[in-house]
């Protein structure tokens, strides 16, 4: 399937944006769903089409890490060090925003702004050419599964973007981990693509995880698919798996190692070779659950470190149950 809003035209792509349209880029998380920072009609029209309340602040992306100064105000040196260190790359710094140069509606009316540098090509080729901060949230309608590839985008967001620049599937697959750097020690907001490993060797002590911040991403019920995703054990899995199908209930399995007895009627999902692969394919196995319509997913979680970590807190919030954002 192709779709005529798919492209690969940077340059088209760049004045479109400093036109004020909404174009979705692709980065190594997610695919995003830019707007040009400082335009306030641009940021309103970003906020309509995702579905997404205005308080939510967006991330503010820019080309290279000398742009911090641009958009932060005073960052505190460790923030810089993380900059050094993991830019460009899957981590969002909250910094103190510098007055003037993002519009309000970027950051929900807040004093800080959180900032990225994406580490895709075409990301980095677009946010040169634009020459200004591009704000960008998942270009998913809020509440949904993240697009990794651009049908995705389309197949999700159709006419409301002017054009979805094509970079394939993204490498890491799942979103950014945030890092709020507005105090005197650094504190995880969003665990994602840089491991709490890597941070703690940079900053020579772990991470604070967890905060009061009020995040669409930090809600409980987020990133879910139609299907009923539930966490089980590796095994547990066959027979839990086995008690729910029946003629009227399709029922899935995603796990790493997939058991030998699993009821026939079970569809297995294409199963990630490694905790990388589950974080890069994590988002197009919930889209096939919803393909086959399966109305309930089991998934065996990888390992609790590196970037299995993310992945659970996903599954996690996909599995959530509470009425949360539709
Ligand atoms: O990997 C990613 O981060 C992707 C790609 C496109 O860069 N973007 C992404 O954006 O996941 P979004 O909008 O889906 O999630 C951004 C998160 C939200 O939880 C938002 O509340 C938080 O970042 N955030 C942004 N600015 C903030 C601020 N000033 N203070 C606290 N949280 C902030
Ligand atoms: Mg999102």
């Amino acid at each position: 399937m192709n779709s005529p809003r798919i492209g690969s035209d940077v340059a088209r792509a760049a004045h479109l944006l400093r036109a004020g349209e909404l174009v979705a880029f692709p980065t190594e998380t997610v695919y995003g769903l830019g707007a040009d920072a400082t335009n306030d009609a641009a940021l309103a029209r970003l906020y309509d089409v995702k579905g997404r309340p205005l308080s939510h602040p967006v991330i503010v992306h820019v080309a290279s890490a000398e742009r911090l100064d641009d958009v932060a105000h005073t960052p505190p040196p460790y923030a810089r060090k993380l900059a050094a260190a993991f830019w460009p790359g899957p981590l969002t710094l909250i910094v103190e925003r510098r007055p003037g140069a993002v519009s309000d509606r970027a950051t929900g009316g807040r004093s800080t702004v959180g900032v990225r540098v994406p580490d895709h090509p075409l990301a980095r080729h677009l946010l040169e050419l634009v020459g200004r901060g591009v704000a960008a949230p998942s270009a998913n309608r809020f509440g949904r599964v993240s697009p990794t590839t651009a049908q995705h985008v389309v197949d999700d967001l159709g006419d409301d973007v002017a054009l979805v620049l094509d970079g394939g599937e993204c490498r890491v697959g799942v979103e950014s981990t945030i890092v709020d750097c507005t105090d005197e020690v650094p504190r995880v907001l969003r665990v994602g693509g840089v491991t709490l490993e890597a941070l703690a060797e940079v900053i020579g002590a772990p991470l604070a995880v967890g905060g009061t911040t009020a995040a669409p991403g930090t809600l409980p019920s987020h990133y879910a698919p139609h299907a009923r995703v539930r966490l089980a054990s590796a095994d547990c899995v066959a027979e839990e798996a086995a008690a729910v199908c029946d003629a009227q209930t399709r029922v899935g399995v995603l796990a790493m190692d997939v058991p030998a007895d699993l009821d026939p009627m079970v569809v297995v999902l294409d199963a990630p070779g490694s905790v990388e692969e589950f974080a890069h394919t994590l988002y197009a196995r919930l889209r096939d659950a919803d393909a086959a319509g399966l109305e309930v997913l089991f998934v065996v979680p990888p390992p609790a470190a590196g970037l299995g970590v993310a992945v659970i807190d996903r599954l996690e919030r996909a599995a959530h149950e509470a009425a949360g954002p539709a």
